[in-house]
């Protein structure tokens, strides 16, 4: 496994894959990786001929008030991670390699990155829209891999794509959970052993929503509503958002119909989290 720092390296392995015919995907993230990481590394080298992953703790996705300094980071272990999975190269770039200082060029996907947790973290997905822009511009990936457990990212993403024009594929990878169904995140390790059991309260909620969907319940509000008492029996979270949307545009809908996206986002003492579920 290669580890490689600057965008000219990483262009000129890309290039050299797909001379021979090979594909590539690429994997972007920030470390400190676990299984939903690797779940996605999983699914590049299932269908890619060859795999770069991004570790980048990405500073303009960060608010001034948020945990940009706090982000675990974990290279090391992130890389032998990597290794065992077959990875062909790792890009760990500085942040100067990525962000020329006086840069006056971002990507901003209007609309939609104002919505879920752009509406709570402004700036946020121009940060994540800028990053990824320019992890397709250095890598040309065939391919690129997200997780749905970042579903709003990824709709924010997929716009990005379509409305630049970008050579791109973009594969939506299932949220991975740990045993007792908290969504996997580089945050959850922020987490006491109390705070641990709350956060529980994320995928409750959802799971209360899909049992009203299976009871015949289409009503957006009542849905939200059923997920909003289900967050009252822990009162110590405090709820951000719960909202029901068009995955595609992240407009709120009156009525949940397949493709509707349940997402939730709280508060768990200092962390916050998000979850989220399809409706099938
Ligand atoms: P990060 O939070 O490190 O996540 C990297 C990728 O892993 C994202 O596509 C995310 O959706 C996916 N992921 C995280 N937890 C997951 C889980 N439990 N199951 C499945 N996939 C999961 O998302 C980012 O980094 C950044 O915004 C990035 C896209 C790298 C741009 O900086």
């Amino acid at each position: 496994m290669m580890v490689i720092q600057t965008v000219a390296e990483l262009r000129a392995w890309s290039r050299s894959v797909r001379q021979q015919h090979k594909t590539v995907g690429l994997v972007p993230t920030m470390g400190a990786l676990h299984e939903g990481h690797l779940s996605l590394v999983r699914a590049a080298k299932a269908s890619c001929d060859a795999v770069a992953v991004s570790i980048f703790v990405n500073p303009t996705q960060f608010g001034p008030n948020e945990d940009f300094a706090l982000y675990p980071r974990t290279f090391d272990a992130d890389c032998s991670l990597l290794a065992a999975e077959g990875v062909n190269v790792v890009f760990a770039p500085a942040p100067e390699e990525i962000y020329r200082s006086g840069a006056a060029t971002f990507v901003e996907v209007e609309g939609l990155s104002q919505r879920l947790d752009g509406a709570s973290r402004p700036g946020h997905f121009r940060g994540v829209a800028t990053v990824v822009a320019k992890l397709f511009i250095a890598a040309e990936p065939d391919r690129a891999f997200f997780g749905q457990k970042d579903a709003a990212q990824i709709a924010v993403l997929r716009r990005m794509v379509t409305d630049l024009g970008l050579a791109v594929e973009l594969v939506a990878c299932p949220i991975v959970r740990e045993p007792d169904g908290l969504a996997m995140s580089s945050r959850n390790r922020y987490l006491n052993s109390e705070e641990r059991q709350q956060a529980l309260v994320l995928r409750r909620s959802l799971q209360a929503v899909e049992t009203k969907i299976a009871s015949g319940e289409r009503s957006a509000a009542a849905l939200i509503a059923t997920a909003q008492a289900v967050f009252a029996s822990i009162p110590e979270v405090r709820v951000d958002y719960i909202a029901a949307v068009n995955w595609a545009t992240l407009e709120p809908v009156e009525i949940a119909l397949p493709g509707t996206l349940f997402a939730v986002a709280a508060w768990v003492g200092k962390t916050r989290l998000i979850d989220n579920a399809l409706v099938l």
